[in-house]
């Protein structure tokens, strides 16, 4: 996992202690911050690396089909059961079964997980034995699963039994000091995958990049990233060659957050205000300070000393 932010790094060093104790974790993120990949990771460094990892989305499953994909059905088990699976769980068996978007689980199988958990035990449908399957559970989901299960959308005793060590992985807005490290991770590997030259960013444009709140996160930054190296190969990319939704939500925040007084206004004392604000929202923290308003440090030190606030 590439970046180097306080925020991913703390996260990754969970995830190595997390690793190495075979305990049920429950991975928290919004879409694309990088579950899957922190899933696999922790597989990769555990004791079952060598087993496989199986995932599945419980969002895909249709709700009557959701039991004999996790647990497997005999032949014959119901119409249509032509042959009997094994099911996702014992396909899993001596490693890890990754279970994405675990929140869409639908009730009754989440009785039946919580029951396989608990005994390490399961049962395909139509069969009447058991059988013992050991895998490692690791989940994900990109809701509150506590406030869920408070609301009773979700059986708070499968919560507990997932959460056993909750893993936060925050979204790419809050953690912008990797947003440069992953895009050129990302820009160099296609433009070298497809003998392109790499593009790079103006700083301007990486100034709208670091204020667009990205909702797709790491994957929506993959996706800009190719799109740009195959668009804008060897060039300098300027605000104007950036996608429309990033330029337009730029523009669209500074008309939200002004519009001027009949009376008008100084650009001076915006300036100073902005200013201020900035530093008393970063505790007067002059790099955050500057990157909140889209400048260099230096640029913002020499505002402070003409504003004498330096
Ligand atoms: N820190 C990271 N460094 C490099 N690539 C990442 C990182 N985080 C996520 N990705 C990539 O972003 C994409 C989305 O990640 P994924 O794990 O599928 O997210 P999620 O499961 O949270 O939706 C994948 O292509 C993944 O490889
Ligand atoms: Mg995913």
């Amino acid at each position: 996992m590439i970046g180097s932010s306080p925020e991913l790094l703390s996260v990754i060093r969970a995830a190595r202690l997390v690793a190495s104790a075979d305990v049920a974790t429950l991975i928290r993120g919004e879409s694309g911050t990088g579950k899957e990949l922190l899933a696999r990771m922790i597989h990769s460094e555990s004791q079952r690396a060598d087993k496989c990892f199986v995932a599945l989305n419980c969002a895909a499953l249709p709700e009557s089909l959701a039991e004999s994909l996790l647990f497997g059905h005999r032949k014959g088990a119901f119409t249509g059961a032509s042959d009997a699976q094994p099911g996702v769980i014992k396909s899993a068996n001596g490693g890890t079964l990754f279970l994405d978007e675990i929140g869409e689980l639908p009730h009754p199988v989440q009785s039946k997980l919580l029951r396989f958990l608990e005994s390490g035990e399961c049962m395909a449908v139509g069969d009447s034995a058991p059988f013992r399957v050991n895998v490692r559970i690791i989940s994900a989901t990109n809701r509150d699963l506590y406030e869920e299960s408070r609301n009773g959308r979700f059986r708070m005793d499968l919560f507990f039994r997932l959460n056993v060590v909750p893993l936060e992985l925050p979204p790419l807005r809050d953690r912008l000091e990797d947003l440069e490290s992953i895009m050129g991770s990302f820009i160099n590997s296609f433009a070298s995958d497809n003998g392109l030259a790499a593009p790079v960013f103006s700083p301007e444009a990486m100034d709208i990049l670091r204020r667009h709140n990205w909702p797709g996160n790491i994957r929506e930054l993959r996706n800009f990233c190719q799109r740009m190296t195959i668009l804008l190969s060897g060039r300098v990319i300027k605000p104007e060659n950036l996608p429309m939704e990033l330029k337009s939500q730029a523009k669209e925040r500074i008309s939200a957050a002004f519009s001027l007084l009949d009376l008008g206004m100084g650009l001076k004392e915006i300036e100073e205000e902005l200013i201020r604000q900035a530093l008393a929202r970063t505790d007067g923290n002059r790099s955050q300070a500057a990157r909140m308003l889209g400048v260099s440090r230096d640029t913002l030190l020499y505002r402070l000393k003409k504003i004498s606030l330096a």
